[in-house]
């Protein structure tokens, strides 16, 4: 009798200005233009994916006055993106990240929904807090709020909605008849909260997921509490090891409190990947991605979100600073979310450690510190891999992020995507349904009133998608 396999999920994350991408490739392509976004999300679809994944960015990072070198590709809008994502795609699930402390849930909920029509029940919304005043000065007087209110704003933020969401009931809408309004009240909302305090009119009829898969990105013990209560998914950095099975087992275990199943909130990490024809080609690889990765004035960039100083006049193949890294928060030189460096002065004397024992230049002491290939082999190896980490409880699936755009996952599509198919982890048609719910397992949403208060899916009153007359989606 052949054993069901855990199914590990799949996102794919579009790289933009993520650090990850070898710039210094020929293959190295547009990360604005919309042929990039279509390759890479028609590979994905290919490869059978869950979704695509876009993370945003609403201002662009800053060093030492300019504009972060990665940064210069640009942030572009992500609901332009996701719609003309959905276009050129049938199956793929459309996740972008959207920020609840610069935004307002009327205009988010109803970008979500069109999102969902437009797709045929594909939207996912990954809930961001942010972290910096940086790209509140963009929006807000004032720039920013404090942490544990950010945290409170997101769970109303997201509550609310989910209530717009369901303002239009079931068939509220229907060509047939005299009158196309089935239901005299369909759309009518009233939130009265501390963050929102709304009424109306919600402007979209009922979209056939009813409510878009929720990701949370944000690693506090709010932010994961965030996740247990209100969200389907968790957008993680733990992807390997101890770690990422720690990770699994708080998150897992703060759903109980809600009432939640712990397979109602799925644990994706962001993961890397190399291949080779065999494992000690792909290592070899992996080792010139990096070095490729982190380049001279990567180094130096990246040494200095240590070091919190200009070291432009450092040279990437000498040794590191003799001065100390300033310590203040006040004059960083890094303006924007970058990598965070929780105590710079433990952090250089890491650095001198490492640099001193192995003999190491700045360059390679970066390239020996900072971020390492999740998953490196032949395809075979990697296979193995995906399929043990999903099964040992590392995670539910991973959100891979190619080091090329837009080909690079091409080669992953290509070799592993099969052998996980034939290891009977990864779906060979999109035959769970027609929605992004239905690919997650995720079940039908449930109702707005039902989120927190401790009435799971399978028990609450599940709410069901429009299903006929004007607006129906098939
Ligand atoms: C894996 C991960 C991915 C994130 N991606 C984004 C992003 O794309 N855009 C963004 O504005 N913030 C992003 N964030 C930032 C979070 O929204 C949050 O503001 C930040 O992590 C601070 O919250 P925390 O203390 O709970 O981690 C991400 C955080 C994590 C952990």
């Amino acid at each position: 009798m052949t054993q069901h396999r855990k199914q590990v999920i799949l996102g794919a994350h579009f790289p933009g200005v993520n650090n990850t991408t070898v710039w210094s490739d020929p293959a190295s392509g547009s990360h604005i233009d919309l042929s990039s976004f279509t390759h890479f999300a028609q590979t994905a679809e290919r490869g059978r994916f869950d979704f695509l994944f876009l993370a945003e960015g609403l201002r662009l990072r800053e060093q030492r006055g300019r504009i972060h070198d990665l940064d210069v590709v640009g942030r572009p809008d992500t609901f332009t993106v996701l719609a003309a994502m959905a276009a050129v795609t049938q199956h793929l699930g459309l996740a972008g990240t959207i920020n609840t402390t610069f935004n307002e849930p009327y205009e988010v909920a109803r970008q979500f929904a069109t999102l969902d029509h437009l797709s045929g029940g594909r939207a996912a919304w990954n809930v961001v807090t942010s972290s910096d005043a940086f790209t509140g000065e963009n929006f807000r007087r004032g720039g920013f709020l404090p942490h544990a209110e950010r945290y409170e704003r997101a769970e109303e933020f997201i509550a609310t909605a989910r209530e717009l969401w369901d303002s239009w009931p079931v068939d509220a809408v229907r060509a047939d008849g005299a009158d196309f309004l089935a239901d005299a009240s369909a759309g009518t909302f009233e939130h009265r909260g501390k963050h929102f305090d709304v009424a109306g009119r919600f402007s979209v009829p009922r979209s056939p997921q009813v409510h878009p898969v929720v990701l949370q990105a944000g690693d506090s013990s709010d932010g994961r509490e965030l996740a247990a209560r209100s969200a389907d998914a968790i957008f993680s950095r733990h992807s390997t090891g101890d770690g990422a099975r720690e990770f699994y087992r708080d998150v897992k275990g703060r759903l109980e409190r809600y009432g939640r199943r712990p397979d109602a909130l799925k644990i994706l990490p962001a993961a890397t990947f190399v291949l080779g024809d065999t494992d000690a080609e792909a290592v070899a690889r992996a080792a010139e991605v990096r070095r490729q990765q982190v380049s001279p004035q990567t180094a130096i960039l990246l040494l200095e979100q240590v070091w919190n100083r200009d070291l432009s006049d450092y040279d990437p193949d000498g040794p590191l600073p003799t001065v100390d890294p300033i310590v203040s928060e006040a004059s960083s030189i890094v303006r924007g979310r970058a990598r965070q460096v929780g105590d710079p002065a433990a952090e250089a004397a890491r650095y001198r450690a490492v640099a001193e024992a192995k003999g190491l230049s700045i360059r390679e002491v970066v390239i020996e510190l900072t971020g390492r290939q999740t998953f490196v082999g032949s395809p075979e190896t990697v296979a193995r891999a995906l399929e043990d980490a999903v099964a040992t409880e590392v995670s539910d699936g991973f959100i891979l992020v190619p080091h090329i755009t837009p080909g690079g996952l091409d080669e992953f599509a290509d070799r592993v995507v099969p052998l996980l198919q034939e290891r009977g982890v990864l779906r060979r048609d999109y035959a769970e349904g027609a929605t992004l719910r239905d690919h997650l397992g995720l079940g039908a949403a449930r109702s707005a009133s039902n989120w927190g208060t401790g009435v799971s899916a399978a028990h609450g009153a599940s709410t069901e998608p429009l299903r006929t007359g004007v607006g129906a989606s098939a």
